[in-house]
């Protein structure tokens, strides 16, 4: 089996794939709760809380699989990008793993994990396909046409959408992580009670900052009681606006490059009203669009493995040039 572990942000992670596609753990532990009265992640804190985390997370993977670290043939974990400490977390514990065990080791991009939840069993899609990939720190549309590598076709030049709504749910009062929370807010507004800006770019590239500071305005601008009153409108409204820019440019994409087939991935992947627009698109299934390790286990079988003289020196990277 595969044993990977994800700790690139705020979520301990550790999951367990047989050589066979079929997932037999997948562990994964949310702080989300921790750092909600910083109405953030604190990246101090997510690493201090990946080290309590990470050997209780994969003794409860184990557990789940009724396997030992003798079924593990390979070690996988996110290198970047993300939060540089939280990182650091999870390739120290693999490379203390692997080493021990003589094991080989598989670095993974956290955005082809992302892309890899796809290939999870039993709905996986194969490439070529274009993928919209959105969650709280990239946009991004890309060319998928192999299981290991990408082309990017368009990005965001201010937030991510998911940083949006984040940004918006902080503004309404929802606090953090607020995608859910604005996801389920808005099943009970008027998407069309107030009109927010989709931002209209040339090419394939995404822009949230406008929407967000409309936003800001639309708040301040009503008295209390009215702001409570229409809350649900205004979440409604605003998450129509960013899931039109992400529909209208992936559609965009889509016939520039005569793409057969759309896939959708990342933690904005599990929102309702994206879901819905796009319905006749590959989804990644609803539990492996926000952040787990069963999406980098699934990476990890299309990539080359270092042997053990190769990964002690493996580093980990905060972000990385896309274009
Ligand atoms: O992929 P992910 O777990 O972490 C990153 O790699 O960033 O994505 C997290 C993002 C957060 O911004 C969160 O608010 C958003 O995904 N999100 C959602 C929903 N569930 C999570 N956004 C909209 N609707 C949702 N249902
Ligand atoms: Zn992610």
């Amino acid at each position: 089996m595969i044993l990977a572990v994800e700790t690139s942000c705020d979520e301990t992670a550790v999951a367990l794939l047989d050589r066979s596609g079929e997932l037999r753990a997948n562990v994964v532990s949310s702080q989300a709760a921790l750092h909600a009265r910083f109405g953030g992640v604190v990246p101090e804190i997510a690493s201090r809380h990946h080290l309590e985390l990470v050997f209780p997370v994969l003794e409860g993977a184990l557990g789940d699989a009724d396997a030992s670290l003798d079924d593990v043939d390979t070690v996988a974990v996110t290198q970047g990008p993300g939060l540089i400490g939280a990182l650091l977390v999870g390739i120290s514990a693999a490379k203390a793993l692997a080493w021990a065990r003589q094991l080989p080791l598989v670095p993974v991009d956290h955005l082809l994990g992302h892309i890899a939840a796809l290939y999870l069993a039993p709905s996986a899609v194969e490439p070529p396909f274009l993928c919209l990939l959105a969650s709280g720190g990239h946009t991004l549309l890309l060319d998928v046409r192999d299981h290991s590598s990408f082309r990017l076709l368009g990005t965001t030049l201010d937030d991510a959408a998911g940083e949006a709504f984040d940004k918006g749910a902080r503004l309404l009062g929802l606090g953090y992580p607020g995608g859910a929370a604005i996801d389920t807010l808005a099943s009970s507004g008027d998407p069309g009670a107030f009109d927010f800006p989709v931002a209209r770019l040339e090419g394939l590239d995404f822009s949230f900052s406008g929407l967000k500071t409309a936003l800001l305005y639309r708040v301040r601008d009503l008295e209390p009681e009215e702001l409570e009153r229409r809350r649900a409108d205004l979440a409604a409204s605003y998450q129509h606006a960013i899931v039109q820019a992400l529909v209208g440019q992936t559609l965009r994409a889509a016939e520039e490059t005569g793409a057969e087939r759309i896939a959708v991935a990342g933690g904005v992947a599990a929102n309702s009203e994206l879901r819905e627009a796009l319905e006749g698109a590959a989804l990644a299934p609803l539990e492996y669009c926000t952040d787990n390790a069963a999406m980098i286990a699934s990476a990890a079988r299309y990539l080359e493995p270092l042997p053990p003289s190769g990964y002690l020196g493996l580093d980990a990277y905060a972000s990385r040039r896309l274009r």
